[in-house]
């Protein structure tokens, strides 16, 4: 999967004969799974029209402050679409714009766009050599990347005059690509490893009976994800789930018991940066499971119980160079409890919910967390999507971290 996936992309179409491939370009971000909005300055319209690409991106294009022939002359909000834009990439970059760019101009709806825009910018310059060599357009370069802008240089080529030398757009593909690597470096996790536990265990009775729990996984799978969309490598060891994962940084490994759980974290725990135990292990399993179907046979049927091992507990033990958090589920003396957990197994970090609170826990789209340090700060969270709650606790952590 592409960092650039769900991801918002203004492009910002300028006056070159290069404009005519940005409909490749819009096309190559849709199949990442991007969403894209374009913004054309007017002069852009006689190199591609508007038609084109509010078809590929499947949104209105615009590129003045109000569409004359809209009568209710609704204004094109510039503020809005900068901030709507996770990224915006200015894709040809003509001589003209650039300057204006570095000048602060600001008179079309792109350039008010860009002066709007509190995302990371790109641009990539299109011209003839000559004009890419002057001076004055190494000083738009300069400044432009001084202010944090990045550039996507301009090859060399055949140039639309006919001349050869640099000044050509890089093409559509090494656009995409450069960027999707400049996302991917500057990510906050970009290095690290994370290892998270998910899921219910399965303890076995006998071959086709268990003791288990009501724990979709879908939190540990929501900051699997998250993790993995900050940059991380992410091993997620999960108990039996529906939950599905598809992120070319998880490496998903199944288990059904506690035993398997432990053996799965003890095996990659040493490599990892962070370890986030997210799961709803059994704490008891049955001391012996039938090899054999049971049969019915007595009034009543006595399983004897054995605590498994606690796997947060026995990494806590031997943590060198890891972050390690915690979950605890609680129903009363919900902080004193979480607080004595992140004390007994060494931990950095727990995350608390209370099935006191309506929307928290097992089997719900949501989740209302506490989350306490190892100097026991405490940090409440409203009650949000565990997707936003698993964000929260991926934050809190890179917080910690730096
Ligand atoms: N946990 C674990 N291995 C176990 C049991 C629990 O790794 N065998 C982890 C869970 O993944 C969670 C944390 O320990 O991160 C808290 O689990 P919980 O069951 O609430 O805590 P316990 O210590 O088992 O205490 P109690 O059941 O008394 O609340």
């Amino acid at each position: 999967m592409s960092v650039l996936s769900g991801k918002k992309i203004l492009l910002g179409i300028t006056a070159g004969i290069a404009a005519y491939k940005t409909a490749s370009l819009v096309r190559l971000f849709i199949k990442l799974g991007a969403e894209v909005k374009v913004v054309m300055t007017p002069a852009s319209k006689d190199f591609i029209t508007p038609l084109t690409l509010s078809t590929l991106s499947k949104n209105p294009v615009h590129s003045t402050f109000y569409d004359k022939e809209d009568e209710n002359e609704l204004w094109n909000n510039h503020v809005d679409l900068g901030l709507w834009a996770d990224y915006f990439l200015i894709a040809p970059a003509t001589a003209n714009t650039l300057s204006k760019m570095a000048n602060g101009t600001c008179n079309n709806l792109l350039l008010a766009t860009y002066l709007s825009a509190k995302c990371p910018v790109y641009f990539a310059p299109a011209m003839d050599l000559d004009m890419y060599k002057h001076n004055s357009t190494k000083q738009s370069l300069d400044k432009l990347q001084s202010f944090g802008n990045v550039m996507i240089p301009a090859t060399s080529g055949e140039l639309a005059s006919g001349l050869v030398g640099e000044g050509r757009m890089a093409e559509p593909e090494d656009i995409v690509s450069f960027i999707e690597k400049d996302v991917l470096s500057k990510l906050p996790l970009k290095g690290k490893k994370v290892l998270i536990t998910a899921g219910p265990t399965y303890e076995a009775i006998d071959p086709v009976r268990f003791i288990g729990n009501h724990s979709s996984g879908k939190m540990g799978f929501a900051i699997a994800n998250t993790a993995a969309n900050l940059g991380a490598e992410v091993i997620l060891i999960s108990g039996p789930s529906h939950q599905k994962i598809q992120h070319s940084f998880v490496d998903r490994i199944d288990v059904v018991s506690a035993n398997q759980m432990y053996a799965a974290a003890h095996k990659y725990y040493n490599s990892v940066d962070i370890a986030i135990l997210s799961a709803a292990v059994a704490d008891y399993a049955p001391k012996n499971s039938a090899s054999q179907k049971i049969k019915k046979k007595d009034a009543s049927l006595e399983i004897q119980l054995a605590p498994t091992k606690d796997i947060l507990a026995s990494l806590g033990a031997i943590k060198k160079h890891q972050y390690l958090v915690g979950f605890a589920l609680e129903t009363n003396n919900e902080l004193e409890n979480a607080k004595g957990k992140l004390q007994r197994k060494n931990l950095d970090a727990i995350v608390l919910n209370s099935l006191q609170d309506k929307g928290a826990g097992f089997a719900t789209d949501t989740n209302k967390i506490t989350i306490i340090d190892k100097d026991l700060k405490q940090k409440s969270f409203e009650l949000k999507s565990k997707v936003a709650v698993a964000k929260d606790i991926m934050n809190e952590i890179i917080s910690k971290l730096s």
